[in-house]
């Protein structure tokens, strides 16, 4: 018997429609980027770029959040929308909920409540305009999910951990929280026992680090 190919796990076509579109539409900054050197750490010069989450992770986040019925999610940072669709497209299927998600570039958030809209889950999230150090203090209440992308700052702690550290408190016993990019500091934090969690690095682009809160 032939087997199967491997399709996403999400299936409602409104929501495929969307992300198939903004994966095709996928771009690298001309001028380096800000992690790799040559390029601007400011993001409001990145505006019309995603450096959004790959398919397969959010294929992942997707499975995840529907394996343990999340339904309240936070997400440090939105972009575009592509992580959050994934997100809310769990919530919703999960029987609903809220996705609080963080973008610190107007144009961006506002490109994201488009294609939240055209994915047809703008009511699933609650998106926060500014920086996520003060837009992600009160999650008002026990969340399931984080997922902490990142965005590079120029010298002290990375911006993964700082959020992290605001989030953490926030997660309920048995949250998992999903990190893209690997900050040095963030791993420190996630792999240390002390702090309360268990943690893996999976083989997804590279490394993709998943946590469970386990104190
Ligand atoms: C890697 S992208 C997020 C991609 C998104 N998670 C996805 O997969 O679709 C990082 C985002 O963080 C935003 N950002 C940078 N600094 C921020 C801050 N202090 N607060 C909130 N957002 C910030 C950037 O504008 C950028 O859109």
């Amino acid at each position: 018997m032939p087997i199967p190919a491997l399709t996403s796990p999400v299936l409602d076509p409104q929501v495929v429609s969307v992300l198939d579109r903004l994966h095709a539409e996928r771009r690298r900054p001309t001028a380096g980027g800000p992690r790799r050197g040559g390029g601007s750490a400011d993001p409001h010069d990145y505006a019309d770029i995603g450096f959004s989450i790959r398919p397969e992770q959010g294929d992942l986040i997707y499975l995840l959040c529907r394996a343990t019925g999340a339904t309240r999610v936070v997400e440090f940072a939105t972009s575009i929308g592509v992580s959050t669709i994934y997100f809310a497209a769990a919530v919703r299927d999960n029987g609903g909920g809220t996705v609080i998600g963080s973008e610190i570039v107007p144009e961006k958030a506002a490109t994201a409540r488009r294609n939240l809209a055209d994915a047809g889950l703008e009511d699933v999230v609650d998106l926060r305009l500014g920086d996520a150090r003060e837009t992600l203090r009160d999650l008002g209440g026990p969340v399931d999910f984080a997922l902490i992308d990142g965005w590079p700052v120029g010298s002290g702690p990375t911006l993964a951990r700082q959020v992290m550290e605001i989030v953490a408190p926030q997660l309920r016993v048995g949250a998992l929280v999903v990190n893209d990019n690997a900050e040095p500091d963030y791993l420190e934090y996630v792999r240390d026992p002390a702090m309360g969690f268990r943690s893996l690095s999976l083989p997804l682009k590279g490394s993709t680090e998943l946590s469970v809160k386990v104190g």
